[in-house]
């Protein structure tokens, strides 16, 4: 049977994609090459934003003794919020704006770039809060103008947010979770080591990982950029701008590094291969999702996160209990594939495939069950909870979870068909339990 047209051109949706390359250096002990590329930048003094875990580690020795010998003077921000706010961004950006740099440099997981990102922006062109956080919670303006240099280098292999132009927080008063994505926000250059990563205890690279996949995952199976609508003007093309050609190359690539690699990551911390891949895997996934956007699983993970606060998860038990994103993201990820899988189901049977599924003789029917299926075995290999029931979510929270997910259109947006509120009810529904 020959394979749907996924890009047919429509009377309504978009003719175009765009594709926001991301500069990306990748190598295992590449960081010290950090202050020779910050020179290159031009830069003479730097905010250097840095997740106070990493900051006695051997990675922050090497980045700063980096720049020492390239004569790049710096300062340190270590009091990143994991899971940060709009007060931890705002602080931030106080920092930023009176140290007079002339760029950034981040050193973490995404909450650290992330917060280094926010702080570039506001302290660059400040503004308040809202004005640039995403619809409906903000303005949505525009930064007026470029922002200074940022290189991020990511020490765990996860949110990709090395190549993303996203940077997600709370906003406290509102309880919400929410982003501020802006095209000039994406750091100028990732450079990428992936022994940063090698010292991730089990239950973070499981995590982290899971993030990595639905990233991929989300991106292949998002709606098409044809079917979105039309921008007025070329300026309103919006990040997040569906499936196309090339985040589906990049899409793939991730899913089947995560295929092989994520399991064999958390469960030897000694196989230094799979931790590399899993990092080139999050930095891939990075460069899908940067453009195509993410939908269902990630709209879903914020009413998850947002409502459970006793959770103390494996390898995060120095930090306040949460949920960590990528387990919130993987535990709805099933009942939204399930949901999904119907708008597109050779999609979802080349994404299976692509995870390692077996998939000979199989029609585009199976997918999303061979999809979802894979996941789940992935999931209990490396030891997730077993639905958000395990998190203690029961049927009497399912309204309150709905709300929070449904108030997330940018990625309602994205999946591949239409989704009402009853839909999302149903979805977390689904998801309380899987075997
Ligand atoms: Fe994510």
């Amino acid at each position: 049977m020959e394979k749907p047209v996924y890009y047919a051109p429509t009377d309504y949706g978009d003719y175009a994609f765009s594709v926001a390359a991301a500069a990306v250096k990748f190598g295992a002990g590449v960081l010290v090459e950090l202050g020779g590329d910050a020179k290159s930048l031009g830069l003479k003094r730097v905010a250097l934003f840095m997740d106070p875990k990493v900051r006695n580690t051997k990675p922050a020795m090497v980045a700063e003794k980096s720049l020492k010998e390239a004569g790049v003077d710096y300062e340190i921000y270590d009091e990143i919020k994991i899971e940060p706010t709009d007060g931890s961004f705002m602080a931030a950006a106080k920092f930023a704006a009176e140290g007079n740099f002339d760029g950034f440099i981040s050193l973490g997981g995404g909450s650290t770039m992330d917060t280094a990102k926010a702080a570039n922006l506001y302290s660059t062109h400040p503004a308040d809060f809202l004005a640039y956080v995403n619809l409906p919670y903000g303005e949505f303006r525009p930064a007026p103008g470029p922002l200074k240099p940022h290189i991020a280098c990511p020490t765990t292999s996860g949110t990709g947010s090395e190549t993303t132009s996203t940077a997600v927080m709370d906003i406290v008063e509102l309880k919400v979770k929410t982003a501020i994505s802006q095209k000039l926000m994406k750091p100028t250059l990732a450079l990428v080591d992936p022994t940063t990563a090698e010292t991730m205890p089990a239950g973070v690279v499981a995590a982290t990982g899971f993030d990595v996949l639905t990233h991929a995952i989300e991106s292949y199976t998002a709606r098409p950029y044809t079917t979105r609508a039309r921008p007025a003007t070329p300026d309103q093309r919006p990040v997040f701008q569906g499936a196309n050609p090339y985040s589906d190359t990049s899409s793939l690539h991730a899913i089947s590094l995560g295929g092989k690699y994520l399991v064999r990551a958390v469960k030897d911390p000694d196989d230094v291969e799979a931790r590399h891949m899993l990092m080139l895997a999050a930095t891939t996934a990075g460069l899908s999702f940067g453009n195509a956007g993410v939908h269902l699983p990630h709209a879903m993970s914020y009413g998850v996160a947002g409502l459970c606060h006793t959770l103390v998860a494996d390898g995060y038990e120095d930090d306040n209990p949460m949920v960590p994103h990528g387990i919130a993201c993987i535990l709805n990820a099933p009942a939204a594939f399930r949901f999904c899988a119907p708008a597109c189901p050779e999609r979802h049977l080349e994404a299976a495939s692509a995870l390692g599924a077996d998939t000979r003789n199989a029609d585009p029917e199976h997918g999303g069950k061979l999809l979802t299926d894979k996941l789940i075995e992935m999931m209990r290999e490396t030891g997730l909870p077993n639905g958000t029931g395990a998190l203690g979510f029961t049927e009497a929270d399912i309204p309150e979870l709905t709300k929070r997910g449904f108030n997330q259109p940018r990625l309602l947006i994205l999946a591949p068909r239409e989704v009402t509120e009853q839909d999302v009810a149903d979805m977390y529904r689904d998801g309380l339990k899987y075997w």
